[in-house]
């Protein structure tokens, strides 16, 4: 079914998960494998940062993952930089329940939201930017059927090391192909 999967539930994130996703971005265990800019961030600017960039962007879709049945917050999925005249967008996920992690959350969540961007939007083709330390998430995106497609060398500096952004994409007519279709 449309946002939905046997253990997760896709819901459009409002205003009133400001406090949620506040949590999740200060959590630096979270961060370290998805925000290049490491930081501690006080309410005033993420309410900023959800009212301008996340919920006031044309160009944006960002929904919560809740666990099905307790409505348990997870972790937020997002499609960004959405261009309607390329038919194309940026794929984020971030769990910011840590114990969620390695349970196939993730996997569901990607999914439910590529199947929306694709069998819904119709559109032609997801990309996303992953660091290159990120052997869990790149596993779980090559699964789905993302290509690797370039590679920015060094271009992330963490614990004092350099290390690789990795540029990846799908196709609508892969994605189809691979028949990991759950609506
Ligand atoms: C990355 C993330 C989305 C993955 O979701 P998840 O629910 O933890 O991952 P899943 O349980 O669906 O597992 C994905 C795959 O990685 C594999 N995996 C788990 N731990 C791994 C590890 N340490 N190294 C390599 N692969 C690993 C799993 O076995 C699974 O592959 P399989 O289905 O072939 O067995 C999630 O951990 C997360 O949000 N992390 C923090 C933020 C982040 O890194 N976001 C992504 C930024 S690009």
């Amino acid at each position: 079914m449309l946002f939905e999967s046997s253990r997760v539930r896709l819901r459009k994130m409002t205003k009133e998960d400001t406090e949620l996703y506040h949590k999740w971005r200060n959590d630096i265990e979270v961060m370290h494998s998805t925000n290049p800019s490491l930081d501690v961030y006080p309410m005033d600017a993420t309410k900023d940062f959800v009212d301008h960039v996340i919920l006031g962007s044309q160009t944006a879709k960002s929904y919560i993952m809740v666990e099905k049945g307790n409505e348990t917050p997870i972790g937020i999925v997002s499609l960004v930089n959405i261009d309607y005249k390329n038919r194309n967008a940026e794929f984020i996920i971030d769990i910011g329940e840590k114990e969620y992690w390695g349970k196939g959350y993730g996997s569901e969540g990607v999914k439910l939201l590529l199947d929306f961007a694709f069998y819904e939007m119709n559109l032609h083709r997801v990309s996303l930017r992953v660091f290159s330390f990120n052997d869990k998430a790149i596993r779980l995106y090559t699964n789905i059927g993302f290509q690797e497609e370039g590679n920015s060398r060094q271009s992330l500096f963490r614990n004092g090391e350099w290390h690789d952004i990795i540029h990846m994409g799908v196709l609508q007519n892969e994605y189809f192909e691979k028949q990991v279709k759950s609506i």
